[in-house]
């Protein structure tokens, strides 16, 4: 009998880069840290208030987790393709009519994620789940960084179990809020995206071995 292996034996880090995404010099630290993957936030102005965008293509030597809060996710996806993501993920509540289309469209490029705002409930994703690679569960609503962490790991419990049941091979990421007082609440998920609690700081890579220490017990 094959032994099931928990997929969060090892959770994954995400670094969010937005706070410093004018700042090449900080950007090239976070890469050189132990980080598992570069979190890029890009902001249209249109599906949320800010822009965020990274105009001068960067060279990473991590991996690329793109997390699209635009509204023609066809056309940021063209602009951002070159990075070569792992993943590229966009939000459900910004094409709710599109999804097909769009899973189909950035499977071309990478792996696929949806992404879920606070007040959209884990159920609309059910049609997509067994077709997409990611989910990404917001834990702050989309649009800034350093918001105050919601608690969402009712949404994470509930992902996890339809993934069991229907042996579907999805990510579960938490993005939003999480420092060392938060990380608890999100324990079960595979991916965890942190940004202010690491770019804030003077020694980032103090910062991610904190998250992970306490990721370890
Ligand atoms: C919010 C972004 C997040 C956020 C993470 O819209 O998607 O990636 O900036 O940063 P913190 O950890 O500061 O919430
Ligand atoms: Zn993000």
């Amino acid at each position: 009998m094959l032994k099931s292996i928990k997929s969060n034996d090892n959770i994954l880090i995400s670094t969010s880069i937005l706070n410093i995404s004018n700042d090449i010099e900080k950007i090239n630290e976070i890469d050189k840290t132990s980080t598992d993957y570069i979190h890029l936030d890009i902001m249209d102005g249109k599906f949320v208030a800010n822009k965020c965008e990274y105009i001068n293509k960067i060279d990473f030597n991590k991996k690329v987790d793109i997390h699209l809060m635009v509204e023609d996710v066809v056309g940021y996806v063209h602009k951002y393709k070159d990075y070569k993501p792992e993943f590229i993920t966009f939000h459900y509540e910004s094409n709710e009519t599109k999804i097909w289309d769009l899973i189909k469209y950035i499977s071309n490029y990478s792996k696929v994620g949806i992404a879920i705002n606070p007040s959209t409930d884990v159920d609309t994703l059910i049609p997509y789940l067994d077709d997409i690679d990611l989910v990404l569960v917001m834990s702050v609503k989309a649009g800034m960084g350093g918001q105050k962490f919601i608690d969402i790991s009712d949404k994470i419990n509930k992902l996890i179990t339809l993934r069991k049941e229907n042996n579907y091979a999805f990510q579960i990421e938490v993005d939003g809020g999480i420092n060392i007082d938060t990380v608890n609440k999100c324990k079960n998920a595979d991916i965890l995206v942190v940004g202010s609690y690491i770019t804030n700081s003077d020694n980032y890579e103090r910062q991610i071995l904190n998250i992970k220490n306490i990721l370890k017990k």
